[in-house]
């Protein structure tokens, strides 16, 4: 069993029934019981603004120091008008500054977006794999998971009742649990354990 890993939760959507939210949560109820989730709170956090770099605002620290000691990332997003909501942009800016001291910087991430539309989010998803490329997150290229008309997947007590839609976040969450291992553990440490000695 690998060692226990923390993995800090962002999910893109504030509001209180939100699909993503669901999402975000089937997925830590099927992930392997080493991975410990921490659904990390962005709605209060400030606009970024550098001026008050000099005196951050509470919520400013609380979140970084959330974030700062996770060993990997899981971003679950809705799609706001082609590209991820203002707030998730927000926390991603927050969390990289000031310069030099980001808490995002080599931590294994994977993104997942759901949306009422048809398309699962596309935009939103590859635009946050865009900022990660420069925040230097190492993104999960495969399974993707663009979830469209999620809506269609619950029952009205809030259940999943899509079973193809279950598997899919199965094989999502174990390929994550993988992929945070291979970047964690780094390539010497997997290639000397499939060679012992
Ligand atoms: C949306 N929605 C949406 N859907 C989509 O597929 N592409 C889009 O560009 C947008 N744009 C958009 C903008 C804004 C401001 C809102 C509020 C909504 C619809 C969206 O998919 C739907 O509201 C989801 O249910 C939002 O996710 P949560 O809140 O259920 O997680």
């Amino acid at each position: 069993m690998p060692q226990d890993r923390r993995i800090a939760v962002i999910v893109g959507s504030l509001r209180k029934e939100s699909y993503n939210l669901r999402i975000a949560r089937i997925l830590a109820e099927l992930a392997p019981p080493h991975l410990k989730f921490e659904f990390v709170e962005i709605g209060g956090l400030p606009p970024y603004n550098e001026d008050l770099e000099q005196d951050p605002p509470a919520p400013w620290r609380a979140f970084r120091d959330t974030v700062r000691p996770a060993d990997a990332l899981l971003f679950v997003t809705p799609e706001y008008n082609r590209s991820m909501p203002g707030g998730l942009k927000n926390a991603l800016d927050v969390g990289s500054r000031p310069y030099g001291k980001s808490v995002w910087e080599k931590k294994p991430g994977a993104v997942a977006t759901a949306s009422q539309g048809a398309i699962g989010g596309f935009g939103s998803n590859h635009h946050l794999r865009q900022s990660c490329v420069f925040l230097d997150v190492p993104m999960m290229q495969q399974p993707e998971a663009y979830l469209s008309s999620v809506q269609k997947a619950f029952a009205e007590d809030g259940s999943l009742t899509d079973e193809s839609l279950k598997k899919l976040l199965k094989r999502f969450i174990l390929a994550y649990a993988d992929w945070v291992e291979k970047i964690l553990r780094g390539p010497g440490e997997i290639a000397s354990d499939q060679h012992p000695g």
